[in-house]
């Protein structure tokens, strides 16, 4: 008889909606379809580190789709990076390879976003079978067209952007409105857009402030006295401050017109996954453990053109998918008077 096969699963990184919909779907099919035993590590590659684990069952697997957050926790330890722990360094790598082998794992899936994929394409290289899961808010994986916890992070930061629209309006100002997004600006284009965003500043699109102050007081003189500002957290600013607060300094010096800055921070990635990353993370999962059940490791799941795939995680870690200039939502935005802050440069 064949022996049943043993999986790990662990979330990594920054948490974000739809972590436990993704557990839940390798969890759910590796044990109702494949007969696998399935055990979840606590904290990321910490629990790999540290032997930390738990038998998952299916039962445990129930009622979890909804919630936000992960039941396995997460952390941004990263086992390749040499760090002195109590005076000496632990071969954190030596130690994955050991806890692997005695637990006698055939796979480990690993879900997070660049950061884990690293990790993971190096475990695979050291010899262990591993699948990896893409997820970020910031939808930065390279690879995938998309990412869970992204559509749900765009939700909360459109309904943030719908509700600055209304107080905006009513007291005539400017209100920046800062979203994640330290490299890459996804996130703060996709709710900029979908919110009516006047200005959407990300970080790939190098911005002048005469430009944005300039788009403002066009406004103005059209009877427009209000707008919106969408900045993503990784925009050019000094150290010490905020982007938000800085461009609104910058905005109330020059303009003269009175503005407010919101940071919308964790609140992004906190709750309940949107209906879209529901279904994305469960076929995400679902669909890691048929790879692992025809044992095609090394990869990441993927979705391209709508069509789910895997891609080489060799050809994944250490790169990051950034928004392009000539992005067709930036060519319409702006050809509808939208302002990437880059008209005067
Ligand atoms: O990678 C996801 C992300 O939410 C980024 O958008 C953000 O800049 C970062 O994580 C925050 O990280 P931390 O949780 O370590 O503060």
């Amino acid at each position: 008889m064949k022996k049943k096969k043993r999986i790990g699963i662990l979330t990594a990184g920054g948490d974000c909606p739809g972590l436990n919909a993704a557990i839940r779907g390798v969890g759910k099919t590796a044990i109702v379809e494949y007969n696998m035993e399935v055990i979840g590590f606590n904290a990321g590659y910490l629990g790999l580190i540290n032997n930390d684990y738990f038998e998952l069952k299916e039962s445990q697997l129930s009622g979890i789709l909804t919630v936000g957050g992960t039941i396995l926790g997460t952390s941004r330890e990263k086992p390749y990076k040499l760090v002195k722990n109590g005076g000496s360094d632990r071969d954190k790598p030596e130690l994955i390879k050991q806890n692997y082998k005695n637990l006698r794992l055939d796979c480990v899936v690993c879900i997070g976003g660049n950061g884990t994929m690293k990790t993971a394409n190096m475990l695979s290289k050291e010899g262990l079978n591993i699948i990896g899961i893409p997820k970020t808010i910031d939808n930065d994986v390279w690879g995938t067209d998309i990412t869970f916890g992204f559509d749900s992070a765009v939700q909360i930061a459109t309904d943030a952007i719908d509700r600055l629209h209304t107080t905006a309006n009513s007291h005539q100002r400017v209100m920046i409105i800062e979203v994640m997004g330290h490299h890459a600006g996804w996130l703060a284009l996709y709710s900029g857009v979908a919110g009516g965003g006047d200005i959407i500043l990300l970080p790939e699109l190098q911005y002048n402030i005469r430009s944005v102050c300039k788009k403002i007081e066009t406004r103005y003189e059209d009877n427009k006295p209000y707008s919106i500002v969408v900045v993503a957290e990784g925009i050019e600013h000094p150290k010490g401050k905020s982007a938000a607060s800085f461009i609104a300094e910058a905005i109330q010096t020059y303009t003269e017109i009175e503005t407010r800055e919101t940071v919308l921070g964790y609140i992004q990635r906190g709750g309940s996954p949107t209906p879209m990353d529901r279904i994305l993370a469960t076929r995400y999962g679902s669909f890691s453990a048929q790879c692992i059940a025809e044992e095609c490791f090394g990869t990441m799941v993927a979705m391209k053109n709508n069509k789910l795939t895997t891609a080489p995680l060799d050809e994944v870690g250490g790169k990051l998918r950034l928004v392009k200039e000539d992005n067709p939502l930036i060519s319409k935005a702006r050809k509808m008077g939208v302002s990437f802050g880059d008209e005067y440069i």
